[in-house]
């Protein structure tokens, strides 16, 4: 399979084979040494929106790789403040990098970003929309902790209808046959062209409200923060910015085998006591995002094959 010079924009954009291809080249990169494999090469960072995981996992990866570095958090320090269009910008750093990683506020700007521009994007999260490699490590994080992904079963609760990374992560597990739980208070449910698309495709999935519902049932339990920025009333957020707090206790009755997974950041919705237990998995997944990365950027720099 060729992904030399190809974007990833969407996670249903890769079929299940693609997927699947490309975790074995994460295990590759996890079992051998790529230090030297990007010598030379450039990553262009561009993150217009806060970001700690992806930025640094993407220069992480990209460093580890051999090659170096470009870009900027925030837009406050470039000439975006005067007036710049995306496109202009887009165009610019072209000149510059091999491969850009980008997060923008708005949906559908990694694909306007890449239909504009020859060298490859990788969508580090568009507005709510996708965040397809976010989904990549989390696929690569739940292989690794049960030695499968085909047909497990999976809940995630919390903030569904603003949450990118859960848009991404419900389709891609629905291709492996995955029965799905959505927690989540009605006004925050998983929206309804996701919903659309798993019944297309005949994918299992079950609307609840509380995690105790779920918790024998699962073998993965991925929790999400309620994403205050995203609200337009903030009043809304108010309502629900508590109603999802997993503690440690709550876990008494989960599955053997059971591993907690959040994305991250977290607010307040894992209890620090849930850190020392052995189904926490959420930093151990987050360090997954370099190999993940690492996987990536080799493949569409022509790399790997
Ligand atoms: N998971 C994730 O996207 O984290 P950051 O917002 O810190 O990049």
């Amino acid at each position: 399979m060729d992904f030399k010079n190809k974007d990833i924009i969407s996670i249903n954009d890769l079929n299940k084979e693609e997927i699947r291809y490309i975790l074995e080249v994460v295990s590759r990169v996890e079992n051998s040494d790529c230090s030297q494999l990007c010598k030379g090469m450039i990553l262009g960072t561009l993150f217009f929106e806060p970001s700690t995981r992806t930025r640094l996992s993407f220069e992480s990866a990209m460093k580890r790789l051999g090659g170096s570095v470009i870009g900027f958090s925030g837009e406050g320090s470039t000439s975006r403040k005067k007036g710049e269009s995306l496109y202009d910008t887009i165009k610019t750093v072209e000149g510059y990098c091999d491969v850009i990683a980008m997060r923008h506020p708005v949906e559908g700007s990694a694909r306007l970003a890449a239909n504009s521009i020859k060298i490859p994007i990788i969508n580090g999260g568009d507005g709510s929309n996708q965040h397809p490699t976010q989904t990549l490590l989390d696929l690569h994080t739940i292989r690794k902790s049960h030695g499968k992904i085909e047909g497990l079963t999976i809940a995630m609760v919390g903030d569904l209808k603003y949450g990118r990374t859960v848009h991404s992560l419900a389709t891609a597990m629905g291709l492996f046959n995955a029965t799905l739980y959505f927690v989540a208070p009605q006004q925050l449910q998983m929206p309804k062209d996701i919903l659309d698309v798993l019944d297309k495709k005949g994918i299992k999935y079950f609307l609840a409200e509380n995690i105790t519902e779920v918790i024998d049932k699962v073998d993965v339990l991925y929790m999400t923060r309620i994403q205050k920025e995203r609200f337009p009333d903030p009043i809304e957020y108010e309502s629900v910015k508590n109603a999802y707090v997993l503690k440690k206790e709550m876990l008494k009755n989960a599955k053997q085998g059971l591993k907690v997974m959040h994305p991250l950041p977290r607010v307040n919705e894992i209890c620090e006591d849930v850190d020392c237990a052995e189904h926490a998995h959420y930093f151990q997944q987050a360090h997954y995002g370099i190999p993940t990365r690492m996987a990536v950027i080799a493949l569409l720099l022509g790399v790997l094959k």
